[in-house]
C-alpha cells in the first residue's frame, strides 16, 4: 500500500507504531459511538488488533486500503480514512466499495475528512472501481455532510450492508 500526498495531508499506511494515536482517536464515545459496536476502546492493545486486521480488512483491490491521516504541519496521525471492501448484509450480494472517515475532534472542522476522501475516491475510480459508497448512521449528520461535500449522491435509507438500516449515499465514476 502506498502512500497519497493532498494539499494538505500525507495518507499512508498504519504501523504498530500508531496504536496509541488511533487509541487516541476510537477511545472517544463521541468517535466510537459512529462505528462498529458504537463501543469506545478502553485498551491500547484494541488499537493494535485492528492495526493488524487492517490489510484482511481493506479486502483484495489493488486501490484499497485503511490510511492514517497525517497533517503536513504537525506531522502527528489525528484519524483514519479509509476505502474498502463494503461487507453486505446477510441475502445481499455485492461487490462494492466504501470510502470512511473518523477523526480526533481536534481535528474536526479542517476539511481533513474530505480532502482526504476525495484523494480516495479518485484513487479508487482511478483503479476501476464503478462506484463508491459512503454508509452514516441515520443520525450521523457530520459524516452525511461530507458525503455531500464529495458530491454524493443520497441512496437512502438502506438495508444492504452490514445487517444494519444505515443511510448510504453513492457517487459512480465519472
Ligand atoms: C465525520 C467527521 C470525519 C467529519 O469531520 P469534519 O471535520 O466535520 O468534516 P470535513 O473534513 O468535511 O470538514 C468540514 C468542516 O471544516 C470546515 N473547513 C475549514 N477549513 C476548511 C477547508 N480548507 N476546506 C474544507 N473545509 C474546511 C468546513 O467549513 C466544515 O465546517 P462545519 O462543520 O463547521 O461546517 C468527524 O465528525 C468524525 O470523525 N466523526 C466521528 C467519526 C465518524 O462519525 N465517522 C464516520 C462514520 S460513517
Amino acid at each position: 500500500m502506498d502512500t497519497i500526498q493532498t494539499q494538505r495531508l500525507t495518507l499512508r499506511p498504519f504501523t504498530p507504531d500508531d496504536a496509541p494515536a488511533l487509541f487516541a482517536v476510537f477511545s472517544l464515545p463521541e468517535v466510537a459511538r459512529w462505528s462498529g459496536t458504537g463501543t469506545p476502546m478502553t485498551d491500547v492493545s484494541e488499537a493494535q488488533a485492528r492495526i493488524e486486521r487492517m490489510p484482511v480488512r481493506a479486502g483484495d483491490h489493488p486501490a484499497a486500503g485503511l490510511f492514517a491521516v497525517v497533517p503536513h504541519d504537525t506531522g502527528r496521525v489525528v484519524g483514519m480514512a479509509l476505502l474498502v471492501r463494503i461487507p453486505a448484509s446477510k441475502g445481499f450480494d455485492g461487490d462494492d466499495h466504501e470510502v470512511g472517515w473518523h477523526l480526533h475532534p481536534d481535528a474536526w472542522g479542517n476539511g481533513f475528512a474530505t480532502e482526504a476522501a476525495t484523494a480516495l475516491v479518485a484513487r479508487g475510480f482511478a483503479a476501476g472501481m464503478p462506484r463508491v459508497l459512503a454508509v452514516t448512521d441515520p443520525d450521523n449528520v457530520r459524516s452525511q455532510a461530507v458525503c455531500t461535500r464529495l458530491g454524493m449522491t443520497d441512496l437512502g435509507l438502506r438495508p444492504d450492508w452490514y445487517d444494519r438500516e444505515l443511510r448510504a449515499f453513492g457517487l459512480d465514476r465519472p
